[in-house]
């Protein structure tokens, strides 16, 4: 196997400087009832009770037996976390509250149009769903422990329904985003090896009911096309009884949900018992190379780990009305919407639509009229938010005692008027800093205990012990204003443990480059490169620049520019693609693409046209580029590399660096014309 491109920071990146911003005290009366109010919850995750420290978020959980090792490091980097332990993640989330909340609402549903009326789910009402639709897979879907079933789902309960069904009977879930393409979901159906599809007729976007059915067709096709075959389609209808889609249901393999699950009303299906080291689920992600990476999430770390995280960060307990405005097709929504707060047993609101759809009240008339108390978003939907309304959270009256960011770097500016505006500057602000491959939080602030920063994300969460490197394997110490590879030096419960099917390739992208000794069995030898550039500032607190890879993160989603471009080269008439990122005052970052035609071809709106198409077709809507620029040639190095530096420099308008080291310096000036005079 070709050894994995080891990511590079950029010359941007080394060179930081910005302004140190002012800290941020939460309230007397948030820090009364944190759940992490007294200091002496740091020390007891010192790095001298590293690994046991973790017993504490284990110990949130109900085990079937107990561990009795802590961590397992015998094969690095595989780690082991709560060994010989065994669990149920469905017992957990969901029976286990029976006995003293059974009709407490876990969810309570948003659905769009605004005129719909709000749906409460109980934890009974929970746990029936959850049990029969686990006797409709088992029995009529014909999966067991171990298999893998996929899943294209929107944003309604059916999705953690499915999600814990699947757990109930120890099947791993793969949710594929819902604003993913059918091509992009059929490539995660082959990868991990699914016969079963669940998905679901359509669902409300903008006010609008979207067709959805007809990608699960798609994305059938697309797994054919890479050899695995699904033999099931299991489509939740939105309105039961209802098809709200025009593609046609296909004789023997797809099936309603609430016409089969008639068959299964009543039945109970026991927790299959678990042993901790059991993959809870599969979240695919970009990352390097073309194929999306499987990442494979435990069963016993990683709940612990999020538990943990969603007591101590997002501050919950059980009396708390919490919503997370994510979606579930995304790690933020597995970890701390449906498996952390159902976990701690809360309330959590789960929307179907978007933040500014109608209008810019949408969210705040959401919070008063169901009480909201703790508001986790991204950056993105603040900045959307506070373009459209900035003033707008004063008309109503609710009250957050708490409010998370993630998913990308915050502004400063934007961050104080999340703080200002949105909190009432009464909500304790946390910057979460992660992603897919961590299961959980790395980078943040005990919310009671560590003052905010605009800007910066906080220190190593509880537990966690970030480095930062240089290129050259020294450590770049906090203060000293350079960036570096930030790392985190010790395996943690929530880490993946693999990616599917590919452990080779998981040694490599997360742990060959600063590995200290291939033989060590000492877990100090092994840090986890995290994949993003990162300064540490005199007092600790971790600000973190960006992605080093070949990643757009764009609105928090991330997006492999070699994904981009292999979906590009699908147009008939393009030779050469090349994807790069531009700044976007409301997305953070947005895609151009660059191409180069065949030979004789000459460049005009309809390729441009095709171009977009074919992202959209392979990766999804998400993935739309802002500008296709059709150019002469691409600056290449001697070696024929395209150099996506110098067209990043063009198109935004920054430095291309030096050029006299391409084949083709000429090349530079042409596109800068050609792209500049359009802007
Ligand atoms: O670059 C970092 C950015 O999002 C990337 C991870 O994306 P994903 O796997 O999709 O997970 C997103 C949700 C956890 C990271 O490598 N990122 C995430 N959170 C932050 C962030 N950048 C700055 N500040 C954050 N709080």
């Amino acid at each position: 196997m070709a050894a994995e491109p080891q990511p590079q920071l950029s010359e941007a990146q080394i060179a930081v400087h910005w302004r140190e911003e002012d800290y941020y005290r939460p309230s007397a009366k948030f820090v009364a009832q944190a759940n992490a109010g007294d200091p002496a919850i740091i020390e007891r995750f010192g790095e001298e009770h590293f690994p046991e420290c973790f017993r504490e978020y284990a110990d949130l959980l109900t085990w079937d037996t107990y561990w009795h090792t802590t961590l397992d490091t015998s094969r690095p980097p595989f780690w082991k976390w709560f060994v010989g332990g065994r669990l149920n993640a469905c017992y957990n989330c969901v029976d286990r509250h029976l006995a003293t909340s059974r009709n407490k609402a876990a969810f309570i549903w948003v659905p769009e149009p605004e005129d719909q009326d709000t749906r409460t789910i109980t934890y009974q009402e929970l746990y029936r769903r959850v049990n029969e639709f686990a006797a409709l897979l088992r029995g009529f879907g014909g999966v067991d422990t171990g298999d893998r079933v996929t899943f294209h789902l929107p944003m309604v309960p059916e999705l953690p329904v499915s999600m814990l069904a699947c757990a109930r009977l120890g099947v791993i879930h793969s949710e594929v985003f819902g604003g993913f393409s059918g091509t992009a979901c059929g490539d995660r159906i082959a990868d991990s090896g699914s016969r079963v599809l669940v998905t679901m007729d359509g669902y409300y976007r903008g006010g609008t009911l979207v067709d959805h059915k007809a990608k699960a067709d798609e994305a059938v096709a697309a797994a054919r096309k890479l050899g695995q075959e699904v033999d099931k389609v299991l489509v939740w209808r939105r309105h039961p009884g209802q098809y709200a889609s025009k593609s046609p249901m296909v004789e023997g393999r797809d099936f309603f949900v609430d016409e089969i699950l008639a068959d299964y009303r009543g039945h109970s299906v026991e927790p299959v018992s678990m042993p901790a080291e059991a993959p809870l689920f599969l979240m695919y992600t970009s990352g390097t190379t073309g194929r999306p990476k499987g990442c494979q999430h435990s069963t016993g770390g990683y709940l612990a780990y999020v538990a943990g995280t969603s007591k101590y960060y997002q501050d919950i307990h059980p009396e708390d009305t919490y919503w997370c405005a994510a979606d579930i097709g995304w790690i933020t929504g597995h970890s701390y919407i449906v498996y952390g707060p159902l976990l701690l047993g809360t309330t959590s609101v789960l929307y179907e639509g978007v933040p500014t759809y109608p209008d810019a009240g949408r969210c705040w008339r959401i919070a008063e009229r169901l009480g909201v108390n703790i508001f986790h978003t991204a950056p993105t939907t603040i900045r959307m938010l506070r373009k459209v309304g900035p003033h707008e959270p004063s008309n109503y009256d609710y009250h957050l005692k708490h409010m998370t960011t993630v998913g990308e770097p915050i502004e400063p500016e934007v961050w104080r008027w999340y703080h200002d505006e949105v909190g009432k500057g009464e909500a304790a602000v946390v910057d979460t800093w992660w992603m897919t491959e961590t299961g959980g939080f790395l980078g943040s602030t005990l919310p009671a205990l560590q003052p905010m920063k605009p800007g910066s994300c906080g220190p190593g969460v509880l537990g966690i012990y970030p480095v930062i490197y240089d290129e050259d394997d020294n450590v770049v110490e906090a203060g000293s204003g350079k960036a570096g590879n930030i790392c985190i030096r010790n395996p943690w419960p929530g880490v993946l443990q693999t990616v599917w099917g590919q452990p080779d390739r998981f040694v490599d992208i997360y742990y060959r480059r600063y590995c200290k000794d291939q033989d060590s069995t000492d877990w100090r030898d092994w840090p986890f490169l995290c994949g993003d550039g990162a300064v540490q500032a005199a007092d600790g607190y971790f600000r973190i620049l960006g992605r080093i890879d070949d990643v757009i993160n764009v609105a928090g989603h991330r997006l492999g520019t070699k994904e981009l471009e292999s979906a590009t080269l699908t147009v008939a008439e393009v030779a050469e693609a090349a994807a790069v990122p531009v700044m976007d005052e409301l997305r953070g970052r947005a895609v151009e693409m660059y191409v180069a035609l065949n030979p004789g071809l000459a460049p005009g709106p309809e390729i441009e046209q095709k171009v977009a198409a074919a992202i959209e077709r392979e990766i999804g809507k998400i993935a739309r580029p802002r500008n296709v620029w059709i150019v002469p040639d691409m600056p290449k190095t001697r070696s024929g590399k395209i150099m996506r530096r110098v067209i990043a420099g063009i198109s935004n308008f920054a430095d291309v660096g030096d050029v006299t080291t391409l084949a083709n310096p000429e090349i530079v000036d042409d596109i800068r014309h050609h792209v500049q005079s359009a802007k």
